[in-house]
């Protein structure tokens, strides 16, 4: 089947109707009614491919939410939860029990991450991940007798989840709004009150003394933590110069301040490589993950701990129990799925995929938009690629009225058939790490004809 061809799934009448279900009985992830209007239905999908309800296909420009690594359609996943889904229901993690599944899953994933890396708790999301982070750090320095090491530094434009810690974690106000007040205790970066600075600055402007003026403003006494997604992923994909986390280590260190590496985004093979500080030789203290852990085909998340911290939760004293958990933590199903998940990134070479079908989206995207009049700040690391839409880009002056980012979106959408994510108006796209020569290049024309639809240029 060609990408343009249509044979509807469902009759007009019956996905009007089920658009009319949708508004009256979901409530979706961050709900605003009229977005669903017209929703898109989607019915299955394959490799990079999905199709909706009324048979359109469209590449899946952002791997649905960064997390559908090895595609659509993958009856290996399925078959790997039905497995284990016949030997049994569910398997308490508690108090002294525990599973196959999820026990080779762990030393599986301690085996690919960071080499001091000693053990991992299992969550269900990337949000759980981030919050056990936090509480994580807080509990190693209370183990310490350090019980003022309670605080938590996070930057402008971090994701970090919906929990109402990790939402303010989060360093994108729209994430705040009528939630408030946010959980005492977590602060953002800020631009220095000094801005000289050597250092080579992030896509998104930020340094690594932004984090040593918010270290001295906080007391280093009282900061557990620095939480930081090694790429930026939904506050727009923003890369860092290379020598940003190697400075940040060097200052977590001279502050006894434990580095949180948030790879919910970035971890297996999204930038390259298995996990995306290596890019820069640097180890964190904690690292979250979820997402590409099992390629979303179910829930899973991990929060993984340095060899130290996994010694000082070895050697609990009597009184310090971690009294932290969820009720599927560690399910025996996900853990199957994720095992079997990361099978599959080695027989297919996923990583390596990643690593040089990123190049040429990088490239291709640079090329296609080389000395465009509305395009700048194209950043890229691995299979993510960011740009921004903007009124005059030789001085980067943004457009007046919102609404370019959308309307790019749209025509992507429906006439390139390629489904982006706009922020604003920078264009975001990251798809799945089985994408093809072929499929990269599609993508590519996607974005060049919408924006020239769009901007005229
Ligand atoms: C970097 C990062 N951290 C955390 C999260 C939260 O993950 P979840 O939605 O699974 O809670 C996300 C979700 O997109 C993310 O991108």
């Amino acid at each position: 089947m060609t990408t343009t061809e249509t044979t509807p799934i469902l009759d007009e009448a019956t996905i009007a109707e089920l658009r009319r279900e949708d508004q009256a009985h979901l409530l979706h992830s961050q709900h605003y009614a009229p977005d669903h209007e017209q929703a898109l239905i989607f019915d299955h999908g394959e490799g990079v491919w999905l199709t909706d309800v009324s048979g359109k296909r469209y590449i899946d420009g952002l791997s649905s939410l960064w997390n559908v690594a090895v595609g659509h359609g993958r009856g290996e996943l399925a078959d790997a939860a039905a497995e284990q889904m016949r030997k049994v229901a569910f398997a308490n993690g508690y108090n002294g029990f525990s599973n196959e599944p999820a026990i080779r899953l762990a030393s599986k994933v301690i085996d690919l991450c960071y080499d001091n890396m000693g053990a991992l708790f299992f969550t269900n999301s990337g949000g759980e991940s981030n919050e056990g982070a936090f509480k994580m750090a807080r509990f190693y320095w209370n183990l310490q007798g350090r019980e003022g090491k309670n605080k938590l530094i996070s930057r402008p434009r971090a994701y970090h989840g919906s929990t109402l810690a990790t939402s303010s974690m989060t360093g994108l106000p729209p994430f705040w709004k009528y939630f408030g007040p946010l959980v005492p205790n977590i602060s953002h970066t800020e631009q220095p009150s000094n801005p000289e600075s050597t250092d080579e600055p992030n896509t998104d402007g930020e340094t690594a003394e932004w984090l040593e003026e918010a270290i001295l403003r906080e007391g280093p006494d009282t900061v557990a933590a620095f939480i930081a997604e090694p790429v930026k992923g939904a506050g727009g994909i923003f890369t860092p110069s290379d020598d940003y986390f190697p400075h940040i280590r060097e200052i977590c260190d001279k502050y006894e301040v434990l580095l949180i590496a948030d790879e919910v985004i970035t971890g297996f093979g999204r930038t390259g490589k298995m996990f995306a500080l290596e890019h820069w030789g640097v180890q964190p203290d904690i690292v979250s993950i979820a997402k590409a852990i099992t390629s979303a085909y179910v829930p899973m998340g991990a929060f993984i701990v340095s060899e130290p911290i996994a010694d000082a939760m070895k050697n609990l004293p009597a009184d310090a129990k971690f009294m932290h958990g969820y009720t599927n933590s560690a399910h025996p199903t996900a853990a199957a799925v994720g095992l079997r998940n990361l099978q599959i990134f080695e027989d297919e070479n996923l990583v390596e995929n990643a690593a040089a079908m990123g190049a040429r989206l990088g490239d291709g995207v640079r090329a296609a938009f080389e000395g465009h009049p509305h395009v700048t700040n194209v950043r890229n690391l691995g299979l993510m690629c960011g740009l921004s839409l903007v009124q005059d880009a030789e001085n980067g002056t943004p457009f007046a009225e919102p609404g370019t980012g959308a309307k790019v979106m749209a025509h992507m959408r429906d006439e390139g058939h390629v489904i982006p994510r706009i922020i604003n108006d920078e264009l975001l796209m990251a798809p799945p790490l089985v994408i093809n020569a072929d499929e990269v290049d599609f993508m590519i024309h996607a974005a060049r004809e919408a924006v020239k639809a769009v901007t005229g240029a």
